[in-house]
C-alpha cells in the first residue's frame, strides 16, 4: 500500500499495565519491516515530548525479546499533562500551558504520526492534541478496563488473572482458620477487576464502586453461610467501593498526589466493620501494584499485537483522532473525542452481576 508517512512517534502514558511492550513490538515490527516507516520511541508518556533528549530510535532489533515483559520499555508517568504541566522554577510549583511546545516538538522531530498508548486521561490529552493539528491515533490500556468504547483494554485480563490466583490462594487458608478472607483489588471508580476476579475465584461477597454496599446485608451474608456450616467465606472488595451513603475511601488527594487521587482502605474498612459485626475473624488483603506488574497472559499480549498493528493501520491509511478499539472479536476503530471523559461503568442489572447474584454472590445490595 502507498502512504506518505515516513517516521512516527510512539509513547506511552499513564499507569503501566502488562501488554505495553508487546504494542511497542508490534508497532515496530508492522511499521518498520511492512511499511517503510522509522519508529521513534518518545520516553516517560508526554514528558518525552515537553523535556530534551527523552527520544530514541526504536527498530525491530533493539525491540526484541519484550512481548512477554511487563511495564514499558519506554517508560511513562502519570503526572505529565502539557495542558497543566507542572514547572518548578526558584522552588515555586507553577501550571502551564506547553501545548504548543508540544506540537513544535513534534514538527522538529519531523514525525509524520503519533501513536499514543494510555488510558483515558492520555487519550483525552491526545484528543486536544489532534484538535490542535495533531496527527495521532490512541491505543487503549489499563488493568481497570474502564475506557469506554473498546469492550476491553489490554492489562486487564491479566490482573484479572493474578487476583484470581490470589483468590485461589487465600480459599485454602480461609478454609484452614475458618476465617473471612477479605482482598481488595484495584480498579478504581469501576468494578470490573473485583466482579470478574470474584465470579473467577470463587467469592461469597463482591463489593464494587458500581452498588453501594449495606454493610449489615453483608454481614448477614456472611453469618447465613456460617449457620449453614460453611467453613470460611471470601470477599472481594473494590479499591472504589463504598457503603451506601458512604465516601471513597483516599489515600491521597490529587494534589497530594500531583495527578489523580489514590484510593485504598476500602477493604480495611470492610474487614473491620465484619470482625466486629460476625465474631468472625477477618484477615484483609490489599493486593496493590501485584495486578499491574509482570508478564502478561496469552489474551493480552494477542490483543496489544493486534491493537499495534491496527494502530499503524489508520496511520497509513490517514485516519487520524481515533482510538482502535475492540468489539466482540473484532478490531475497529472509534474518534478519540468519543472516549475522552467518560467512564466504562459495570452494569448492575445485566451481564456478570446477574450471573453471579444467579450463583448467590452477594454485592451487598439493601435487602
Ligand atoms: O489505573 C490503574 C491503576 O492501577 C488503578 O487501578 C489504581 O487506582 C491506580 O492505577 C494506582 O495508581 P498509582 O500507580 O499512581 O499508584
Amino acid at each position: 500500500m502507498s502512504h506518505n508517512v515516513k517516521k512516527l512517534g510512539v509513547l506511552t502514558g499513564g499507569g503501566d499495565c502488562p501488554g505495553l511492550n508487546a504494542v511497542i513490538r508490534a508497532i515496530v515490527k508492522s511499521a518498520v519491516q511492512r511499511h517503510d516507516i522509522a519508529v521513534i520511541g518518545i520516553e516517560d508518556g508526554y514528558d518525552g515530548l515537553v523535556l530534551p533528549n527523552k527520544t530514541r530510535k526504536l527498530t525491530p532489533l533493539n525491540s526484541r525479546g519484550i512481548l512477554h515483559v511487563g511495564g514499558t520499555i519506554l517508560g511513562t508517568t502519570n503526572r505529565a499533562n502539557p495542558f497543566k504541566y507542572r514547572i518548578t522554577v526558584n522552588g515555586k510549583t507553577e501550571i502551564r500551558n506547553v501545548s504548543s511546545e508540544v506540537m513544535q516538538k513534534i514538527k522538529s522531530l519531523e514525525l509524520d504520526a503519533l501513536i499514543v498508548i494510555g488510558g483515558d486521561g492520555t487519550l483525552n490529552i491526545a484528543s486536544h492534541l489532534y484538535d490542535m493539528g495533531c496527527p495521532v491515533v490512541g491505543v487503549p490500556k489499563t488493568i481497570d478496563n474502564d475506557i469506554l468504547s473498546t469492550d476491553v483494554s489490554f492489562g486487564f485480563s491479566t490482573a484479572v488473572q493474578i487476583a484470581t490466583e490470589m483468590l485461589d490462594r487465600l480459599h485454602t487458608t480461609a478454609e484452614s482458620h475458618h476465617r473471612v478472607m477479605v482482598m481488595e483489588v484495584m480498579g478504581r471508580y469501576v468494578g470490573w477487576i473485583a466482579l470478574a476476579s470474584g465470579i473467577a475465584g470463587g467469592a461469597d461477597v463482591i463489593l464494587i464502586p458500581e452498588i453501594p454496599y449495606d454493610r449489615e446485608e453483608v454481614c448477614q451474608k456472611i453469618l447465613r453461610r456460617k449457620k449453614k456450616g460453611c467453613r470460611s467465606s471470601i470477599v472481594v472488595v473494590s479499591e472504589g467501593a463504598k457503603e451506601i451513603d458512604g465516601a471513597l475511601c483516599i489515600l491521597q488527594s490529587a494534589e497530594e498526589g500531583g495527578s489523580a487521587e489514590r484510593l485504598g482502605g476500602a477493604g480495611e474498612k470492610a474487614g473491620l466493620y465484619i470482625k466486629k459485626n460476625t465474631g468472625i475473624d477477618v484477615r484483609v488483603t490489599t493486593l496493590g501494584h501485584v495486578q499491574r506488574g509482570g508478564t502478561p497472559n496469552a489474551f493480552d499480549r494477542i490483543l496489544s499485537t493486534r491493537f499495534g498493528v491496527a494502530a499503524v493501520e489508520l496511520i497509513i491509511n490517514n485516519q487520524f483522532g481515533r482510538m482502535v478499539c475492540l468489539e466482540g472479536q473484532d478490531i475497529k476503530s472509534v474518534p478519540l473525542s468519543s472516549v475522552a471523559g467518560g467512564q466504562k461503568k459495570v452494569p448492575t442489572e445485566t451481564g456478570l452481576v446477574i450471573t453471579a447474584e444467579e450463583i448467590g454472590v452477594n454485592f451487598g445490595r439493601k435487602a
